[in-house]
């Protein structure tokens, strides 16, 4: 008798163990800034249809999401924010929904009756007018004057106020849409485009490669298309377009060299798209279409390894990507290093160890800031950002530590073993997501050796606070020209028109800026009449410069400063200006009065950090 109770009871342990075996590739990790139930049942295919409209400031429309099952669910869970729900079909019939309590930064949970066997769900909704993704420009906001503009930025948590979706990294989906417009406008995506405008104002697009939600894209506006190869090109608004052009002629030779580097481009054609200058962010890699800020069309192309940056998104991020925003370093870390492999490929070594070098002084900025600041916890690799806003985890530290913990593996085991890993990763992992712990074990069985694991000190790197004492130190004989100039300069032994700039690029002057000591005013006067920094059109330096001028009150730099942060919307210069800004209290008024005419030009990404320096 017992025999057969043991043998029941091991039956029952194989059979168990089986049906954990048995396909448990879809659990996802739980995202903390998503309310969906993505691990019951999934979106696979998200279908729009939408009407711009300029005059209220929203879009309208409906949304078809397909769905997979997994479990026997009868409640489909969204993320919405902000949204207004009209009504709601399952499978073309009207079903029951309830939206959840209103969270200011993870907004509302939409709970929808389904069935186990409900294939669509249509959504009726409208965005509000200050749905946090969206900006809406008025024609005076734009170069040509007489149209209107709007655009969208997704990436972390903000697509979910534009439409209502499982709006977390690690839930991948195919799309169209149909977006209607006013005829004068054109409407562009991270999808398919077309390069004219439609005389209807209709405008149709497909994504048949699976993105995440924080890649749906939209912009419409007086635009117009100019290509720049092959299989790329760039829109802007027609006064910007030629400039446009000319400044991003490396881009066909980007693509080249990035598909010899890590295998085929994968999403077909390259675009970008420059936005008014009230865009966010330097760019933002939405695929097929990087939408760019318009402070990197410099004149002299010196600051185009931002397209290096957004376009390497299209292997690490786009096709490989963070499972959670936890995992924000597998997103960035990975490309800010593949872009410096596409820079050193155009632009030489030289060039590569400037951005190198810069970036890690970069890095010790941010590392000094955060540790001063008590937040030891940020400066880890693989981050904590439950309950929080997913924005607190955007620092240099995914960007600059991710990138040196690359280099360093590289280092141990050279470059030709790490191309051909990281070649076959994204190989693998293509149109999936990873997560820090599973890449973590990749990297170990699949490359290194526990030699050489030991050596890198793999734990310290990605769970350690602050800069691992063997990350590897970046040498530039460009920059150390440089250092000269700042030495004397510092020390008063130079003069402005002493040192020695002949053949200072963009880079050797933010290095300078960078090095500066023991400023005065008079000083910066010397710097200023030499080398016309207040009237500088390069934005980095321009900020840089203004950094100085606030630290020094050297006034004459202040007009100059107020029509930058009147004029550009890029938070990486405003940050950094309203908090010297804010730290004395005339400059505080001072910096309150500009900003009172600025924010309304500002996008939601930027004014909610501003509001926060100002209070
Ligand atoms: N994907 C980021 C921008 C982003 C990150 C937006 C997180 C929202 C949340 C983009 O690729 C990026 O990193 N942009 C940088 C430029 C880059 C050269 C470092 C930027 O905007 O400055
Ligand atoms: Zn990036």
């Amino acid at each position: 008798m017992k025999k057969i109770y043991m043998l029941a009871f091991l039956v029952l342990i194989i059979f168990w163990g089986c049906k954990e075996d048995k396909n448990t590739d879809y659990i996802l990790s739980k995202d903390h800034h998503s309310y969906a139930n993505f691990n019951d049942v999934r979106v696979n295919h998200l279908s729009l249809d939408l009407t711009v409209d300029f005059n209220q400031q929203i879009l309208k429309g409906k949304v078809d999401l397909t769905l997979d099952h997994f479990t026997d669910a009868t409640v489909l869970i969204l993320d919405t924010r902000k949204l207004v729900i009209n009504k709601v079909l399952a499978d073309g019939k009207e079903t029951s929904f309830s939206l959840g309590e209103e969270h200011t930064i993870f907004g509302q949970p939409l709970s929808i009756t389904i069935s186990k066997s409900t294939q669509v769900v249509s959504i009726y909704y409208a965005t509000s007018p200050d749905a946090d993704a969206l900006q809406w420009l008025t024609p005076e906001q734009t170069l040509g004057k007489k149209h209107p503009f709007l655009f969208s930025q997704s990436q972390a948590i903000l697509a979910r106020t534009w439409i209502p979706c499982q709006d977390g990294p690690g839930v991948k989906f195919t799309y169209d849409a149909t977006i209607k417009t006013d005829p004068h406008l054109m409407a562009l995506m991270s999808a398919t485009n077309g390069t004219q405008k439609q005389s209807d104002g209709i405008y149709k697009f497909t994504m048949k490669q699976p993105i995440s939600s924080y890649l749906l894209a939209l912009t419409v506006g007086d635009l117009s298309f100019a290509s720049t190869g092959r299989n790329s090109g760039v829109y802007a608004e027609p006064a910007m377009l030629e400039k446009s052009v000319w400044e991003l002629n490396t881009m066909q030779s980007m693509i080249d060299s990035a598909e010899q580097l890590y295998g085929p481009y994968a999403w077909e054609r390259y675009d970008v798209v420059v936005l008014p200058p009230s865009f966010p962010f330097g760019g933002m890699e939405n695929p097929r279409l990087t939408f760019a800020t318009p402070t990197i069309i410099a004149g002299d192309r010196s600051l185009v390894a931002l397209i290096a940056h957004e376009l390497a998104h299209s292997w690490s991020g786009n096709l490989v990507t963070n499972e959670t925003w936890n995992d924000f370093w597998l997103n960035e870390g990975f490309t800010v290093y593949f872009e410096q492999r596409i820079m050193e490929k155009i632009f030489g070594k030289p060039y590569e160890e400037m951005l190198t070098k810069l970036g890690m002084g970069e890095l010790k900025a941010t590392l000094q800031e955060l540790e001063e600041e008590g937040k030891l916890a940020d400066t880890h690799l693989y981050l904590d950002l439950d309950g929080r806003d997913p924005d607190d985890g955007l620092t240099d530290v995914a960007y600059e530590k991710g990138r040196f913990f690359l280099q360093k593996v590289e280092s141990v085991v050279g470059r030709n073993r790490f191309d051909v890993f990281l070649k076959k990763y994204f190989e693998e992992f293509r149109f999936k997501t990873m997560n820090t712990e599973r890449f973590v074990t990749y990297l170990k069985t699949h490359l290194l050796t526990s030699k050489e694991a030991a050596d890198i000190h793999i734990q310290a790197w990605v769970y350690g606070p602050g800069l691992p004492d063997n990350a590897l130190i970046p040498y530039s004989q460009e920059l150390d020209r440089v250092e000269e100039a700042i030495a004397g300069f510092n020390n008063n032994q130079l003069a402005a028109s002493e040192m020695n700039t002949t053949g200072y690029t963009t880079h050797h002057w933010l290095y300078f800026l960078r090095g500066l000591k023991n400023l005065d005013s008079t000083k910066m006067a010397d710097l200023d009449e030499v080398y016309h920094f207040t009237e500088t059109g390069n934005s980095e330096v321009a900020c840089d410069w203004y950094k100085h001028c606030i630290e020094q009150n050297y006034t004459p730099g202040f007009p100059a400063m107020r029509e930058f942060l009147i004029r550009v919307g890029r938070r990486k210069f405003l940050t950094p200006l309203y908090t010297r800004l804010a730290k004395e209290p005339v400059h505080k008024a001072w910096a309150k009065e500009v900003y009172s005419v600025a924010k309304k030009g500002y996008h939601s990404v930027s004014y909610n950090t501003i509001d926060q320096i100002l209070n």
